[in-house]
């Protein structure tokens, strides 16, 4: 029975339903529904993004991040086969399997499996941090900015932001600055958080190096925000254990280029992957069969490393030839894994994006400067069809 609802569940996921499909069935979030091709699906999973409402094409090519992957045929495959238990009882063998991969990947003695990426940096700060303590971040990471400020909210944990340079990249000398002497007017620095990539920028390494020396010099730990740290690593032909080196935790997205549908690994010390459980567990991300999720992200680390060459690559395609329009300014030095920024002249914000969305192509809100991210879902072909759609925005 239990099988039956995940294949259920499953071929929800799976369904790629053409625009007109979703668009006809018309039916709220969270409706069983079964197509004209008769296929049951859940309609909250596949309902068509309002904004290509009205598209001229039935092919939906979400650029607006890597999240939006659904699961390949395969992935699915692993996740139906997947031995399960309660992992709340520490009986999944298939949790216990991605977290033993995950630790060996990024050279770490432990690792701990989370819903999410946001969750993976929280239970992180709350195993580094006690009430009182402060956490130096860059003032545009995402743990920082847009995790609902829940570290503060929920783990008494102040936050120190520092500007970084145009690459994301916190400076050593500003970071020694910050760091507080033991006084009681001063909240206590207890932890130095990091990101890679940043906006799809690579991280100096010598850069973290200092940092991760300076955090020893006075007794701080570092945590890395490595939701695409295996972008980062495919892209400079630098091992991930290396990237994650002078991290004592460090988090890896699981449902972002590499495709599966959520989940993140918290890697680090026996002790502190203790102390992150203990968190995970009083936030509610103890989840039980979740052998099901842990497969897929095996899969995803097993098969859709290697291939985020490929999206960088498009990244480059892209990124160069809308280089070559004269009305778009295209930050190249900008496109280093799988993120490409384009600013076009600021009457043609609203008007490029809706033409783009009437060919069925999504792109970042983000303004002045639009984001396209290349993924798993996008093929050559894609890249051809986006770069048709802008040649006859700027022809028109
Ligand atoms: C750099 C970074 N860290 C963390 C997260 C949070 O991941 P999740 O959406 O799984 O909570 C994101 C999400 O986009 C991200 O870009």
């Amino acid at each position: 029975m239990r099988r039956s609802m995940a294949a259920r569940a499953i071929a929800s996921i799976s369904s790629r339903l053409s625009l007109t499909e979703r668009m006809a069935s018309g039916h709220a979030a969270g409706d069983w529904i079964r197509t004209a091709k008769g296929r049951d699906v859940y309609s909250g999973m596949t309902t068509a993004p309002t904004s290509v409402a009205g598209a001229r094409t039935a092919r939906v090519i979400d650029l607006r991040s890597d999240t939006v992957t659904r699961p390949s045929e395969e992935m699915l495959k692993a996740m139906a086969q997947a031995e399960v238990g309660d992992d709340v009882y520490g009986e999944d063998p298939t949790v216990a399997a991605l977290e033993a991969r995950a630790a060996e990947t990024l050279g770490k003695e432990a690792a701990v499996f989370v819903p999410t990426g946001t969750q993976s940096n929280l239970v992180a700060m709350l195993a580094h941090c006690q009430r009182g303590d402060e956490y130096i971040v860059g003032d545009c990471y995402h743990i920082y900015r847009d995790e609902g400020g829940g570290p503060s909210v929920l783990g008494g944990v102040s936050s120190c932001p520092l500007p970084t340079n145009d690459r994301g990249e916190l400076s050593v000398e500003a970071v020694a600055a910050a760091i507080k002497v033991d006084d009681p007017h001063y909240a206590m620095t207890r932890l130095i958080c990091l990101e890679n990539t940043v906006h799809g920028h690579i991280q100096n390494r010598i850069t973290t190096h200092r940092i991760g020396e300076l955090a020893r010099s006075h007794g701080l730990a570092i945590h890395l925000d490595g939701a695409r740290l295996m972008n980062a690593s495919i892209a400079s032909g630098q091992p991930v254990r290396e990237l994650a080196q002078a991290a004592d935790t460090v988090s890896v997205c699981l449902s972002k280029g590499l495709g599966a549908p959520a989940g993140s690994v918290l890697c680090g010390s026996a002790g502190l992957i203790r102390r992150a459980r203990r968190a995970r567990k009083l936030l509610g991300g103890a989840m039980r069969q979740s052998g099901f999720l842990a497969a897929c992200g095996l899969y995803a680390l097993e098969h859709n490393v290697e291939r985020l060459a490929d999206d960088h690559r498009r990244a480059r395609l892209l990124a160069v030839n809308l280089a070559a329009f004269e009305r778009l300014t295209v930050d190249l030095a900008a496109t280093e894994t799988n993120m490409v920024f384009v600013t076009p002249l600021p009457e043609h914000h609203g008007p490029l994006r809706e033409h783009l969305s009437g060919d069925a192509i999504l792109t970042g809100a983000q303004s002045p400067t639009i984001r396209l991210v290349t993924h798993l879902d996008i093929s050559d072909d894609d890249i051809e069809q986006v770069l048709d759609s802008f040649r006859r925005f700027y022809r028109s």
